[in-house]
């Protein structure tokens, strides 16, 4: 009942054209057609095949349901990381396999993905040496934009909505915004956060509220402006927060920060929220 909901919300929307990404729709398993060229092993390398199954959905095929497709490659012939197998499989295999990745270190964000049931950055996620298919989907409870791309606009709505950088209406007469080493502290452990959305796409309250909870990374990116000693916003930034939905679906089950590739705490930074507001009434 509550697929068929939200694929008719998927198909009624305005963004008719892409798909929800579903948990619960039966895979069905089809082989990419090999390439021509098999390249051999170099020598002294035993080959190590190892079978990997990817979510796959094209926006050019409406009709057809997302299926989950299944590539062999040589572990002795690629990279360890699961986005070297990825972009192995793109350019020796099948070159339709549509993903996002830029920086390839676990700086720029672009690359998560739900890998063997984990929400985690593709370059940093070792591809395990065991001969089990390790399963890839792509973050679970968005719309897609193609396989394992999902449409991140309202995320990006949301990490606008709270106004993501310094704001303060009297700047030193001279040089820069000081702070204390004691107040620069504060921000440790949110100012690294790279907006990936492993977090909250793993957030079972963002999952069914997404259109008015704003999730944990961003109620962390709006805790590391609050916490921010030169920031003269900080009641307003609260006050903004003061409504059921958008800071209070988090119920703390710390799925967040559990997941969390970059080893941060978004639950914690909305618990110190949480707590801060409570005190100011
Ligand atoms: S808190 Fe972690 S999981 Fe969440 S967006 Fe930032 S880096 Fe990604
Ligand atoms: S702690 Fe809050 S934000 Fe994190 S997963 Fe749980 S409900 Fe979501
Ligand atoms: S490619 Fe940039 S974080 Fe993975």
């Amino acid at each position: 009942m509550l697929k068929t909901a939200l694929r008719s919300v998927a198909s009624t929307s305005r963004q008719s054209n892409l798909a929800l990404r579903s948990f619960t729709s039966s895979p069905i398993t089809a082989f990419a057609q090999p390439s021509n060229e098999t390249p051999t092993p170099p020598p002294g390398k035993v080959p190590q095949m190892k079978e990997f199954k990817i979510y796959r959905w094209n926006p050019d095929q409406p009709a057809e349901k997302p299926k989950l497709q299944s590539y062999s490659i040589d572990l002795s012939q690629c990279g360890p990381m699961m986005l070297d197998a990825l972009i192995k499989i793109k350019n020796e295999v099948d070159p339709t396999l549509t993903f996002r990745r830029s920086c390839r270190e676990g700086i720029c964000g672009s690359c998560a993905m739900n890998i063997d049931g984990v929400n985690t950055l593709a370059c940093l996620s070792r591809i395990p040496k065991d001969t089990k298919p390790s399963k890839i989907y792509p973050l679970p409870h968005m719309y897609i934009v193609k396989d394992l791309v999902p449409d991140l606009t309202n995320f990006y709505k949301q990490y606008k909505s709270i106004e993501p950088y310094l704001k303060n209406d009297n700047p030193p007469a001279k040089g820069e915004f000081l702070q204390s080493q004691e107040d620069r502290k504060k921000l440790d452990g949110m100012y690294e956060c790279i907006l990936c959305a492993c977090c909250s796409t793993s957030c079972p309250s963002y999952w069914w509220n997404q259109d008015q909870y704003l999730g944990p990374a961003v109620l962390m990116q709006a805790y590391r402006w609050m916490a921010d000693s030169r920031d003269a916003y900080g009641a307003q930034r609260k006050e903004k927060m003061q409504n059921s939905m958008s800071l209070y679906r988090c119920h703390t089950i710390f799925n967040c920060s559990k997941t969390c590739p970059k080893g941060l705490n978004p639950a914690m930074a909305i618990a110190k929220m949480k707590l801060e507001m409570a005190q100011d009434k």
